[in-house]
């Protein structure tokens, strides 16, 4: 199958990198950041999480970086800023601090759900239901993720029909596109296909998005494994946010910078402009004192002379 000749990435740094790095970056940093990604083209952003900061204590200032972002005057009104939203509680404070699109997150593995949400995989999906309905009666639209799509960090590789009846529950339910997520970036290109091939019997390949960590090195074999079957949305962090890549067991997602030289390798449009993708993968680098986890930024900065 030729491949998509235009690709959506949508950014999850400022949510998956951040709520992952050890150190508590500060809202007004955050904000900075993804000023910083809406001058790069990034059309949609996912800026935080409205959780429980007992749970995610990195992501507790959701609302004031949302309020903000969205009365800046770099961040354009085109572009989209998702949050997380687990539970009824957490969609009415995103409401408040004006969100006009939340995201939902369920796993295919029982232990994961327990872990990462505190109830099974059935429970999760009656309280996402409610938010759901919620959401519809606000016309605001909601995004799915599907955790642990090839393996689980506490129960090994899942098997690719257990992912499609998840992401199918969550894309009948009413959300508008299912975000695959190889949550500790254990997958390799075959079993990538093997799971997406699955989903894709279940629902449309066009409502279906990738989620790459890149802890072995994968993702980017991954996304290209995925845009041989049509996918055609990807999610990405900035400098590969989330967890120290020197640190044992460090899960960062793919770096936005790779993907876009990726992308941009093959003739695929992406509508991303990468210098200005490096003004924001330094500006976090920056911040937590390391350079970017992203092969493509430290080779792009150093070929230009410019340090991390
Ligand atoms: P729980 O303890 O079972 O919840 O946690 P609860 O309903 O029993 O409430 C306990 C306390 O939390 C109460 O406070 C609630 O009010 C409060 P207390 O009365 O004790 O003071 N609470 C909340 N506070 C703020 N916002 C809320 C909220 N809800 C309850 N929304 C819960 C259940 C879901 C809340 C918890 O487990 C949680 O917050 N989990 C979030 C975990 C998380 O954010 N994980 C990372 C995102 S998922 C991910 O990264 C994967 C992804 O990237 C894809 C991939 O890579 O695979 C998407
Ligand atoms: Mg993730």
């Amino acid at each position: 199958m030729a491949l998509p000749g235009r690709v959506r990435l949508v950014e999850v740094g400022p949510r998956d990198g951040l709520q992952n790095e050890r150190q508590i970056v500060p809202a007004t940093v955050r904000v900075g950041l993804i000023e910083r990604l809406c001058d790069a083209g990034l059309a949609v952003i996912e800026v935080g999480s409205f959780v429980s900061p007992q749970w995610v204590p990195q992501m507790a200032d959701s609302s004031e970086v949302l309020r903000a972002v969205l009365g800046s005057p770099r961040c354009r009104p085109a572009v989209s800023f998702p949050v997380l939203t687990p539970n009824l509680r957490g969609f009415d404070a995103a409401i408040e601090a004006g969100a006009r699109e939340v995201a939902i997150f369920a796993a295919a593995s029982e232990s994961f759900s327990q872990k990462n949400i505190n109830c099974s995989v059935a429970e999760s999906l009656k309280r996402f239901a409610a938010v759901v309905d919620a959401a519809s009666a606000l016309e605001i639209p909601v995004r799915g993720y599907v955790s642990c799509v090839v393996a689980c960090p506490y129960e090994g590789a899942i098997a690719p029909q257990k992912v499609a009846t998840v992401a199918q529950r969550l894309f009948e339910m009413g959300c508008h596109e299912i975000s695959l997520g190889d949550t500790i970036g254990a997958g390799t290109p075959g079993a990538v296909q093997r799971m997406i091939e699955a989903c894709a019997v279940v629902m449309p390949m066009d409502r279906l998005a990738g989620h790459y960590h890149d802890t072995f090195g994968m993702a980017i074999g991954n996304i290209y494994a995925s845009l041989e079957l049509g996918m055609a949305v990807f999610d990405s962090s900035v400098a590969g946010l989330g967890g120290c890549p020197y640190a044992a067991g460090a899960t960062g997602n793919v770096a936005t910078e790779d993907v876009l030289f990726l992308l941009q390798g093959l003739g695929i449009d992406s509508g991303i402009d990468m210098a200005a993708l490096l003004v924001a993968s330094e500006y976090i680098s920056r911040h937590l004192g390391r350079e970017p986890a992203s092969k493509a930024a430290r080779a792009l900065l150093a070929r230009r002379g410019g340090a991390a």
